[in-house]
C-alpha cells in the first residue's frame, strides 16, 4: 500500500516537473532571445552586378532582409516597398540600413532580372542569389520555408515561402522582424531604436 501511493506521488512529480520544464521552453523559445539564437548565420551568395557576397560583407551595417522570387504578385513587392519606404523615411540615419532580397527562384531570378528589380525598388537594395544549394542553405539559417508549385505553363510557377522581414544588427546578429504587411511608418520607428 505504502510503495503503491509512493509511486503515485512519484508520478504525479514527475508529471508536474515535465508540465513546468515544456512551460519555459516555450516561453523561452518565444522570446526575442531565442529567435536571435536561431536565425541568421553564414551565407555566400552572388549580388546582382556578380559579386561575390557573404554576410561578412554587411557587418557595421544593419541589414534588412527579404526572401522571395521577382515573378510574386504580392507579397514580395509589398514587403520590398514598405522596407525601403521605411528606409527612407530614416533620412541619412538609414544609410546604415542595408535593405537585402534573397531570391528563393535562382532558376528563373538570374543575375539581370534581379538587377531590374532591385532598380525598380532602391538604388542601394542588394538582390542576391546562389545555387539551389546555397540558397536552401540561407533559407534554413533564417528559418524561411519555400516550395515551387506546379506549372501552369512551361516555365510558369509561383513559389509558396514565408513572408518575413528581418532586422539583423551591426554584428550580424538577429534584432527583430516584421511581416511585409508593416508599413514603412511602424517599421522606421522599429529600426530608429536600433539604429
Ligand atoms: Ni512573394
Amino acid at each position: 500500500m505504502l510503495s503503491d501511493y509512493r509511486i503515485r506521488a512519484a508520478i504525479i512529480l514527475l508529471a508536474a516537473a515535465l508540465i513546468g520544464g515544456s512551460a519555459l521552453l516555450v516561453s523561452w523559445l518565444r522570446s526575442p532571445e531565442s529567435a536571435g539564437a536561431l536565425i541568421g548565420g553564414p551565407f555566400a551568395l552572388t549580388d546582382q552586378t556578380g559579386r561575390q557576397v557573404t554576410e561578412q560583407d554587411f557587418r557595421g551595417k544593419l541589414m534588412l532582409i527579404y526572401f522571395g522570387f521577382v515573378f510574386c504578385p504580392d507579397a514580395c513587392p509589398t514587403a520590398l516597398a514598405n522596407m525601403t519606404d521605411a528606409i527612407e523615411q530614416l533620412g541619412p540615419a538609414g544609410e546604415d540600413v542595408v535593405p537585402v532580397f534573397i531570391t528563393v527562384d535562382p532558376e528563373r531570378d538570374t543575375e539581370e532580372v534581379l538587377r531590374d528589380y532591385a532598380e525598380a525598388f532602391h538604388p542601394r537594395l542588394k538582390a542576391l542569389r546562389g545555387t539551389p544549394e546555397q540558397t536552401a542553405e540561407v533559407a534554413r539559417a533564417y528559418r524561411i520555408y519555400f516550395k515551387k508549385a506546379a506549372e501552369t505553363a512551361p516555365g510558369e510557377y509561383l513559389v509558396d515561402h514565408s513572408s518575413i522581414v528581418f532586422l539583423m544588427g551591426r554584428n550580424g546578429r538577429y534584432l527583430t522582424h516584421f511581416t511585409h504587411m508593416t508599413l514603412p511608418e511602424p517599421m522606421a520607428a522599429e529600426i530608429k531604436k536600433r539604429l
